[in-house]
C-alpha cells in the first residue's frame, strides 16, 4: 500500500482552527501545550554537576522517574473506505500516523538521563520542563537503542533533582502496522456497495493491541506494568469515523473538511499495556446496567442484524455479578466492547475498551452453535474479570502474569455459571482446565507459575509466559487454595487484596498476605504462603500414591519422562472418601511415606482421593483399589462425584503414559463407557484418546482401535439418533454436548450410519439454494466429516462458502473443515493459500497450519511447510504451530529433524515450545516402543467376536 509520510496539512489546520475557536477543554489543552512549548525560552540555570557514575540500565527502566500522567495526541492517517467510482481515480490508502505526547513525572533520584521505551517510531522535538519552576531544561542528545531494550535515551544538559516534577514532550511518527500489533489496520468487506457506481466495498479500521510490550510502538512511554499513570487522550481522525478510547468521550468537533477530533476523559491510573483506541465506522448495541454505559460495537451490518445482542445481554449481568462478588464497582462510567475482524489474541481486556475476535463476541441465531455461545460467555467473563484482576490491581512484573490470567480464568467459571446456569459449564471448564495444565506441567521443561523476575526479561520471554501454565495451572492452584481455606474466606481475602492494592501493583506474596488475614480472622490454621509457594515456585505437580492395603501414602513429582530425576515435594491437601466414609481432609507434609488410617481399606471397600478434583495433583492406587474403583464405575458410576468419574479415566491414562500403571488398566477404564450417557466422562476419554490417536493413527493399531470405539459409542450415538438424523437437537445443554461429541466420535471412528448421515446432509446443503439444512450445533462436525469423506467437489464448495460468507462462526467452521480433507494435493494448496493475505487473514494462518497438522494426511506437509516458510509463519503463533506439527512425533528420525530445526532456525518465542517438543518426542518414542504391542493386542482381543 502506498504510504504518505508528511505531517498532514490538516493537522496544522486543525491547530489553527483550535486557536481561534473556543470549543471546550480540549482546545485549552492543545493551546496550552502549543504555547508552553513554543514560547518558553530555555533558561539553563547553574546546578550541581551531573553525576556520571550511573551505569545504563540493562533491560528494565530505572525507577528514578515515576510517571504520573500522559497527554497523548494521535492522528492515524488511514481512510476507513476508499470510494472508488467507475472511471474515477481514487485516493491511495495512507498507513502512517503522527502524534505528540507530554508525560509528567516525578523525579525520585537525581539523574541527567531520561529512559523511556520506544519502538519503530521516529521521535523528534524532545522538550523537558521543570513543572515546579516552569523552566525548560535543554536536551543534549536523544537516542533510540536498536536492540532488545527498546530504550529511548534522552540526555539532558542539567540534572533532574529528586523531589522535582517535570514533563517531557515529544513528537513522533510511525506506521500503522499490518501485523496486528501496536496501532494496526484491520480490514473487512461491507456486504452491499453504498450507492450505485461505488465499486469498492472494502473497509478499514484502526485498532490497538499493546499487551504485553507494544505500547512503545504507539507513543514513547514508561512501558512497564508497574509504571502506572493517567492518560488524557485525543484522537484526530477522519470525519466520517468514530473514535473510541479507554475512557468516556469528553469532547468532539469537526476540524475541517477531512478531520475531526475526539477527546476522552482521563483514564484511571493504569499500566501502559491497557491503553487502547479504535477508529472505525462501527455502530453499537447498548446493554442494561444501572450505572455504567455499556456498548458493544461491531460492523454496522452485524449490529443491524442483531448479532451483538447476546453479548450485550450478558455483559451487563456479568459486570454486575463481579461488582457484587468483589464489592468494588467497575471503575469507569463506560465500558465499550468491540468485535474486530482481526485481532492477534482472542480477546484483550483494555480498560474500558475490550477488544474481541468477531467469533468470540458475535452470535447469530440459527447459524452459531451452542459452543459459540459458550465461548462468548466465557470470553466476556474472562475479560471483564480482568477489569479488576489486571486493570485495577496489576502484577509488578510479567513473571507474575498468572495473577492476571489465572484469576481471570478462575473467576470466569463463576461468572458464566451465574449468567448461564443451564449451560452447566463449571465442572466442564474446571476439568478441561486441569487436564490442559496437567499436560504441559508433566514435562521436565515446564516452568514455574511464578518464575524469578530475572528469567522473564526480554519481550520474547514475556510473550512465552502467556501459556497454559499461567492460565490453567494459575486457575487450578487458586481453586485448590479456595477449597482449603473455604470459598467464603478465600473471597474475603480476595476482596481485601483488590481494595488494598487498587491502582497499585502486586506480587504473589501480597495475595498470600491478604488471604492469610482472612484465614486468621476466621480462625483458620492454614499457613497460606508456606502451603502455596511450592505450587507456584516449583515446576510440576505430584502424583500421590496410595496403598489401601496398609494405608501407606507418598508423593512424587509426576513426569511423563520417568528417567528424569526430581526431589521436589509439596504440601498436599487430600480429600478422601470410601464407600463407607464421608470426605475428610488429610495433609501430606513431607516427601517421606506415611501411614494414615484414612487411606486404609478395612473391609475391602474402595478408597477415592481428591474428591471433586480440587487438588492440583494426580492419584495412583494399588492395583486392588484400581480394580474396585473401575468395578464401581461399571456397576454404578453415580457413587462418585461426576468430576471424579471423569478424572479417574484421566488419571489412569496419564499414569499409563508415565508408566506408573499398566496401559491395559487405562484401556480397561474405558469399558464402562458403553453404558455411559453423561457427557463429562466421555469428554475426558476423548481428550485422553487424542494421545493414542496421535501415536497410532499411522499404524496398524488404528483399525482395531477404531473398531473398539465404534462399539463403545453406539449406545450414546443411538440414544440421540432421532435428533441427529432429523438435524434437531435435544433440549438440555449437557445432551447437546453429548450429541456433538457422539457424532464426532462415531464419524471419526467410521461408524457407517454416522458417515452416511454426514455425507447426506452436506450434499443436501450443496444441492439446496443457499438454505443450510444442518443444525448449527452439528455444522462443525458434519462439515469436517463430509469434506474428509468427499473430494474436490466438496472442498471447492466449502472454500467458495468460506470466501463468500460474512458470518464469523460459519467462516470458522468452514475454515476448520477445509483442513479435514484426506487429499494431499488439496491440503497442499490450502497451505499455499495461507501465504496470500487476500485469501487467508493473517490471524488465521497459525490456526490453519495447525489444523492441517492435526490431520494425519497433512501432518508431514505442515511440518515441511513451516520449515520452508519459517520467517513468515513464526510471526503468526509460531509457538502454537510447533506444538501442532510435532504432536505425532514418535520416531528417532523425527527427533533428529526436530533437533536440527532447533539449531538451524531462529526460533524466537517458539524456543520453549521446541524444547518441550523435543522432550515430548523422546517420551513418545519410548512409550510407543514399550506399549504398542500390548495395546494392539488389547484392542484386537476386545473386538474379536
Ligand atoms: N490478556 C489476554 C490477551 C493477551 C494474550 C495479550 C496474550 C497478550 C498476549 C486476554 O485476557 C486473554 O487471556 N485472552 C485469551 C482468551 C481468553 C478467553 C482466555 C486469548 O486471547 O486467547
Ligand atoms: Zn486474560
Amino acid at each position: 500500500m502506498p504510504k504518505t509520510s508528511i505531517l498532514s496539512k490538516a493537522i496544522a489546520a486543525a491547530f489553527v482552527v483550535l486557536t481561534v475557536s473556543v470549543i471546550g477543554g480540549i482546545i485549552t489543552m492543545i493551546i496550552l501545550y502549543k504555547t508552553e512549548i513554543s514560547t518558553m525560552n530555555p533558561t539553563p540555570r547553574p546546578t550541581r554537576p551531573i553525576a556520571t557514575t550511573a551505569l545504563p540500565p540493562v533491560m528494565r527502566l530505572p525507577k528514578n522517574l515515576i510517571p504520573l500522567s500522559y497527554k497523548v495526541f494521535l492522528m492515524p492517517h488511514l481512510y476507513t473506505r476508499i470510494i472508488e467510482e467507475v472511471n474515477v481515480t481514487s485516493p491511495n490508502q495512507t498507513m502512517d500516523f503522527v502524534g505528540n505526547s507530554t508525560v509528567s513525572f516525578q523525579c525520585v533520584e537525581r539523574t541527567s538521563t531520561i529512559y523511556l521505551k520506544s519502538m519503530k517510531l521516529a521521535v523528534t522535538n524532545g522538550k523537558v520542563k521543570n513543572d515546579n519552576t516552569n523552566e525548560m531544561i535543554e536536551v543534549s542528545a536523544m537516542k533510540t537503542h536498536r536492540d532488545d531494550t527498546n530504550f529511548l535515551e534522552i540526555q539532558l544538559k542539567e540534572a533532574l533533582e529528586a523531589g522535582g516534577n517535570y514533563s517531557l514532550s515529544l513528537s513522533f511518527k510511525g506506521e500503522i502496522s499490518e501485523n496486528l500489533d501496536g496501532m494496526y489496520v484491520s480490514k473487512y468487506v461491507e456486504g452491499v456497495p453504498e450507492y450505485e457506481g461505488d465499486t469498492n466495498t472494502e473497509r478499514f479500521l484502526v485498532a490497538t493491541q499493546l499487551e504485553p510490550a507494544d505500547a512503545r510502538k504507539v507513543f514513547p512511554c514508561f512501558d512497564e506494568p508497574d509504571m502506572k499513570a493517567e492518560f488524557h487522550v485525543t484522537i484526530i481522525h477522519r470525519r466520517d469515523t468514530t473514535a473510541l478510547g479507554n475512557a468516556e468521550k469528553s469532547g468532539s468537533s469537526i476540524l475541517d473538511d477531512e478531520w475531526k477530533f475526539t477527546s476522552f476523559h482521563s483514564t484511571p491510573k493504569m499500566s501502559t499495556y491497557l491503553f487502547a483506541f479504535t477508529v472505525s465506522e462501527f455502530t453499537a448495541t447498548r446493554s442494561e446496567h444501572e450505572r455504567v454505559e455499556i456498548n458493544t460495537y461491531a460492523r454496522p451490518e452485524a449490529i443491524a442484524a442483531g448479532h451483538a445482542q447476546y453479548a450485550a445481554t450478558i455483559t451487563g449481568k456479568i459486570l454486575s455479578f463481579y461488582e457484587s462478588y468483589f464489592e468494588i464497582n467497575y471503575d469507569q462510567k463506560k465500558l465499550d466492547q468491540i468485535a474486530l475482524p482481526d485481532l492477534a489474541a482472542t480477546a484483550m481486556e483494555n480498560w474500558g475498551l475490550v477488544t474481541y475476535h468477531e467469533g468470540a463476541l458475535l452470535y447469530e441465531e440459527g447459524v452459531s452453535s451452542i459452543l459459540n455461545k459458550e465461548q462468548i460467555a466465557t470470553t466476556i467473563a474472562h475479560e471483564l474479570a480482568h477489569q479488576w484482576f489486571g486493570n485495577l490491581v496489576t502484577m509488578k512484573w510479567w513473571n507474575d502474569v498468572w495473577l492476571n490470567e489465572g484469576f481471570a480464568t478462575y473467576m470466569s467459571f463463576f461468572a458464566v455459571d451465574h449468567v448461564e446456569p443451564t449451560f452447566q459449564l463449571k465442572e466442564l471448564n474446571i476439568l478441561a482446565n486441569l487436564h490442559t495444565a496437567f499436560q504441559m506441567d508433566a514435562l521436565a521443561s515446564s516452568h514455574p507459575l511464578s518464575p524469578p523476575q530475572e528469567e522473564v526479561q526480554k519481550t520474547s520471554s514475556i510473550i512465552q509466559m502467556f501459556n497454559s501454565i499461567t492460565y490453567c495451572k494459575g486457575a487450578a492452584v487458586l481453586r485448590m487454595l479456595a477449597d482449603v481455606v473455604g470459598e467464603r474466606v478465600f473471597i474475603e481475602g480476595v476482596k481485601t487484596y483488590l481494595s488494598d492494592f487498587s491502582y497499585k501493583n502486586t506480587d504473589q506474596n501480597d495475595l498470600w498476605r491478604s488471604i492469610q488475614k482472612a484465614e486468621d480472622k476466621n480462625g483458620g490454621h492454614t499457613n497460606v504462603k508456606r502451603f502455596m509457594d511450592p505450587w507456584t515456585k516449583q515446576i510440576g505437580y505430584p502424583v500421590i500414591t496410595i496403598n489401601t492395603t496398609n494405608g501407606e501414602v507418598y508423593q512424587k513429582h509426576f513426569l511423563f519422562n520417568d528417567s528424569a530425576e526430581s526431589s521436589l515435594w509439596w504440601y498436599v491437601p487430600i480429600k478422601v472418601m470410601s464407600n463407607t466414609t464421608k470426605p475428610s481432609l488429610v495433609w501430606l507434609e513431607s516427601s517421606a511415606p506415611e501411614k494414615k488410617d484414612e487411606f486404609q481399606s478395612k473391609n475391602g471397600e474402595w478408597i477415592l482421593a481428591n474428591i471433586n478434583c480440587t487438588g492440583y495433583y494426580r492419584v495412583n492406587y494399588n492395583p486392588e483399589n484400581w480394580d474396585r474403583l473401575l468395578n464401581q464405575l461399571e456397576i454404578d458410576p453415580h457413587r462418585f462425584p461426576p468430576m471424579n468419574r471423569g478424572q479417574l479415566i484421566d488419571n489412569a491414562f496419564f499414569m499409563a503414559r508415565a508408566k506408573l500403571v499398566e496401559v491395559t488398566l487405562a484401556l480397561n477404564s474405558t469399558r464402562f463407557l458403553r453404558q455411559e450417557l453423561d457427557f463429562l466422562p466421555w469428554q475426558l476419554t476423548v481428550k485422553n484418546l487424542e494421545y493414542f490417536v496421535l501415536m497410532f493413527d499411522r499404524s496398524e493399531v488404528y483399525g482395531p482401535m477404531q473398531a473398539y470405539f465404534r462399539e463403545q459409542i453406539k449406545g450414546l450415538y443411538n440414544s440421540l439418533r432421532n435428533y441427529t438424523d432429523n438435524s434437531t437437537i435435544p433440549k438440555d445443554h449437557a445432551s447437546q454436548h453429548s450429541q456433538i461429541l457422539a457424532v464426532e466420535v462415531a464419524c471419526s471412528n467410521e461408524l457407517p450410519e454416522c458417515l452416511e448421515m454426514a455425507t447426506k446432509m452436506f450434499a443436501e446443503w450443496m444441492n439446496s439454494n443457499n438454505t443450510n439444512p444442518i443444525h448449527p450445533n452439528l455444522r462443525s462436525v458434519i462439515y469436517c466429516q463430509a469434506v474428509a469423506a468427499g473430494g474436490k467437489k466438496e472442498w471447492d464448495f466449502a472454500w467458495e462458502r468460506y470466501q463468500s460468507s460474512s458470518d464469523t462462526s460459519e467462516k470458522e467452521q468452514l475454515r476448520v473443515a477445509l483442513s479435514c480433507t484426506k487429499k494431499t494435493w488439496l491440503l497442499n494448496r490450502y497451505l499455499e493459500y495461507t501465504l496470500d493475505p487476500d485469501k487467508i487473514r493473517l490471524m488465521d494462518v497459525g490456526s490453519i497450519i495447525s489444523d492441517i497438522a492435526w490431520n494425519p494426511a497433512g501432518h508431514a506437509l505442515a511440518w515441511n511447510f513451516i520449515r520452508a516458510h519459517w520467517d513468515y509463519v513464526s510471526e503468526q503463533d509460531g509457538d502454537m504451530l510447533i506444538n501442532a506439527v510435532t504432536s505425532r512425533f514418535s520416531t528417532q528420525f523425527e527427533l533428529d529433524e526436530l533437533e536440527r530445526f532447533k539449531t538451524q532456525y531462529t526460533l524466537g518465542p517458539a524456543a520453549n515450545e521446541v524444547d518441550q517438543a523435543i522432550e515430548k518426542t523422546q517420551v513418545n518414542i519410548q512409550w510407543v516402543r514399550e506399549n504398542k504391542d500390548e495395546i494392539l493386542e488389547w484392542f484386537e482381543r476386545e473386538t474379536a467376536e
